[in-house]
C-alpha cells in the first residue's frame, strides 16, 4: 500500500468524523455470545435517528441479505434512508460471504490478468479499506449510522448512547467488560467495540452457513477427490464423455454428487474460458475462503459497462449530496481513489470499476416472483431472460467482439432484432451504452441462447438453506 494513501480523508469519506480510539483485538472474548449481541445490533431500529430503520431494513436475510422492497427493487434499487426521502446511490450489496475480503491495496496478484492490481475493502468502491481499523467488515460498519443518506445519527456518541439503552446493553457489557459503552468518556471506543461486534455477526455461521446445494456438490466431490475446476465444455453436447476428453473435463464425470445435468452444464460454462464457456470463475472464483468453499470473487474491482439505473433517486437528490445532479457519474473505485488524493495516474485506469461480488445467495428470494436487483446500480431486474444479467455478459462480450455469436439479439429476439437473417444481426441498443466507457474488461463472448440457461440454473444453486429431498 502506497504511503500517499489519504488515512484521515478515507475515514471522511465513510463517515464524517475522525479520530477513532483504539480497541485492542477481541482478546478472551466470548465469540457466540459477541455474535449474538451484534446480531441484536443489526436489527436494532433504535439505532436510526428516528428509530425506524435498521441495518436489516436494507440487508434483509429472506432477500439473500439485500433490499427487501420489490418495488424499490424493479425501479432505482436503492433503499431510502430513515429520513425517508433521502437515498443513496446504489444498490445493497449482500453482507452475506463478504466478510473475507482482504484490506483495500493495489498490490494483489490478479491471476487472470497476470498483474497486481486493486483488491478488497468493502462497497462497490472499495471505500471502507480497512486501514483505520485493520478489519474492512467493521470499518464499514461505521458508515451507515453515521451517513445522513442511510441512518442519519448525528455523531458516533449518540450511537453508543443509544445502544447503552439498549435492552441488550447488559449483554454487551458482559462481553466487552464493564464501562465498554462509556458514551461520555469513551465514545470512540464504545462505537469502534460496536462496530466489531456487528462485523461479528456478520462473519457468523448463521451469516455464512455453506448450507446451499453447491455447498453438499462441493462437499461430495471432495469426497469423490474430484476437483471442479477441470470441468470444461469439451464434448458439451454429449450425454456422455468422449473418447478423447479427458476424464474430469466432462459434466458428466461430476454425475451422482448432488447437482443435476443442467446445473452441471452450468458448472461447465461457468467454469470454461474455451469453447462454449462464459469464464465466469475468472472473476468469481473457486478459491476457497477460510471455511473451506468457493466465495465465489476475486475482491478485484471491474469495469463490466453496466449502463446508468435512469431511474436512481439519488439524481434528485439535493445540491449538498450530489453536486453533479443528473450528470452524476459513478465512477467506483476510481471516483473513490480520485477523492481521497491519489495522482491522475493511480485513479484514471480505476474509472467506473466496482468490486466483484460473491454470487452466494444471489437468487435467494423470499418467493419465486419477488423480484431483486442486480449490478451495483440495480439496473438489472433479473439473472435469466433477454434483459437479464446473464444475457447481458454475453451480449456485452458479443459487442466487443463484433457482433457474432450471442446467439440472442437479432432475428427477431430482441426488440428491433430483424428477421431472416438467422440470428445473427446483435441487437445493439437491447442494453443502452456503458456509463463509463473508459476502462472496460473485454469479457468471453458466449452462445446465451444455448447456455444462458444453464447458467442461471447453476447460480440458483448457490441460495443457502439447500433441503435434499429425499
Ligand atoms: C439505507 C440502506 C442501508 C442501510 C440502513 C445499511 N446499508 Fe449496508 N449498504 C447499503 C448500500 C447501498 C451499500 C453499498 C454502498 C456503496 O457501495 O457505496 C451497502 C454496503 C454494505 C456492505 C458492504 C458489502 C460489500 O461486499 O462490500 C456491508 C458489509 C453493509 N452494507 C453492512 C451494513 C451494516 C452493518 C449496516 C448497519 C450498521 C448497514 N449496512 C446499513 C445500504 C444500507
Ligand atoms: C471480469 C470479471 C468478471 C467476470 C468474467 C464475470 N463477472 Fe460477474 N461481476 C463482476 C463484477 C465486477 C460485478 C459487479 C459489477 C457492477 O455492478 O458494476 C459482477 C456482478 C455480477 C452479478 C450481480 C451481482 C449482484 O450482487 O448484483 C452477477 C449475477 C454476476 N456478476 C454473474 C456473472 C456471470 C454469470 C458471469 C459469467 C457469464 C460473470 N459474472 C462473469 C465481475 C465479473
Amino acid at each position: 500500500m502506497k504511503k500517499s494513501y489519504s488515512f484521515i480523508l478515507s475515514l471522511a469519506v465513510l463517515m464524517g468524523i475522525s479520530g477513532m480510539g483504539s480497541v485492542s483485538a477481541q482478546e478472551g472474548i466470548d465469540e457466540q455470545k459477541l455474535i449474538e449481541v451484534g446480531k441484536k445490533l443489526f436489527f436494532d431500529v433504535n439505532l436510526s435517528v428516528n428509530k425506524k430503520q435498521s441495518c436489516a431494513s436494507c440487508h434483509d436475510p429472506a432477500a439473500g441479505f439485500t433490499g427487501p422492497d420489490p418495488e424499490i427493487n424493479t425501479a432505482g434499487a436503492v433503499e431510502p434512508g430513515a429520513i425517508g426521502e433521502r437515498f443513496g446511490n446504489r444498490k445493497p450489496p449482500s453482507v452475506t460471504y463478504t466478510g473475507e475480503s482482504p484490506n483495500l491495496s493495489n498490490d494483489y496478484y490478479n491471476e487472470a490478468l497476470g498483474i497486481e492490481t486493486w483488491a478488497g475493502g468493502m462497497f462497490w468502491d472499495g471505500r471502507a479499506t480497512g486501514e483505520t481499523l485493520g478489519d474492512p467488515l467493521a470499518e464499514q460498519a461505521m458508515g451507515p449510522f453515521l451517513n445522513p443518506l442511510e441512518m442519519a445519527m448525528p455523531d458516533a456518541q449518540l450511537v453508543v448512547q443509544r445502544v447503552a439503552k439498549s435492552e441488550y446493553a447488559e449483554e454487551f457489557e458482559a462481553v466487552w467488560g464493564p464501562r465498554s459503552l462509556d458514551w461520555k468518556k469513551d465514545p470512540e471506543g464504545s462505537y469502534e467495540r460496536i462496530v466489531r461486534t456487528i462485523a461479528a455477526y456478520e462473519r457468523s455461521p448463521e451469516v455464512n452457513p455453506y448450507t446451499s446445494k453447491f455447498d453438499l456438490f462441493y462437499d461430495n466431490a471432495r469426497d469423490a477427490k474430484k476437483d471442479i475446476k477441470l470441468i470444461t465444455t469439451k464434448g458439451f453436447g454429449n450425454s456422455n464423455r468422449p473418447k478423447g476428453v479427458p476424464l474430469g473435463q466432462h459434466w458428466t464425470d461430476y454425475r451422482g454428487l448432488g447437482l443435476s445435468d443442467n446445473e452441471l452444464k452450468g458448472l461447465a460454462v461457468f467454469n470454461d474460458s474455451q469453447r462454449m464457456g462464459a469464464d465466469c470463475a475468472s472473476c468469481h472464483t473457486f478459491t476457497e475462503g477460510s471455511a473451506g468453499y468457493p466465495l465465489f470473487t476475486d475482491f478485484g474491482f471491474y469495469n463490466l459497462g453496466i449502463p446508468k439505473n435512469p431511474d436512481n433517486p439519488f439524481y434528485d437528490m439535493p445540491e449538498k449530496w450530489n453536486p453533479d445532479g443528473e450528470d452524476w457519474i459513478d465512477y467506483g473505485l476510481g471516483g473513490y481513489l480520485k477523492s481521497s488524493g491519489w495522482d491522475a495516474a493511480v485513479y484514471e485506469p480505476e474509472m467506473g470499476k466496482h468490486k466483484t461480488p460473491s454470487l452466494r445467495n444471489i437468487d435467494q428470494r423470499p418467493s419465486p416472483d419477488f423480484v431483486k436487483a442486480f449490478g451495483h446500480n440495480g439496473f438489472f431486474k433479473s439473472l435469466d431472460g433477454m434483459e437479464g444479467i446473464v444475457h447481458f455478459y454475453a451480449w456485452r462480450a458479443t459487442m466487443d467482439d463484433g457482433g457474432m455469436g450471442d446467439g440472442g439479439m437479432g432475428g427477431g429476439m430482441g426488440p428491433g432484432g430483424g428477421m431472416g437473417d438467422g440470428g445473427m444481426t446483435p441487437n445493439l441498443s437491447l442494453f443502452p451504452p456503458p456509463e463509463v466507457d473508459e476502462n472496460r474488461i473485454a469479457m468471453k463472448p458466449f452462445n446465451f441462447m444455448m447456455v444462458g440457461d444453464y447458467l442461471v440454473a447453476f447460480l440458483q444453486t448457490l441460495t443457502d438453506g439447500y433441503e435434499p429431498s429425499e
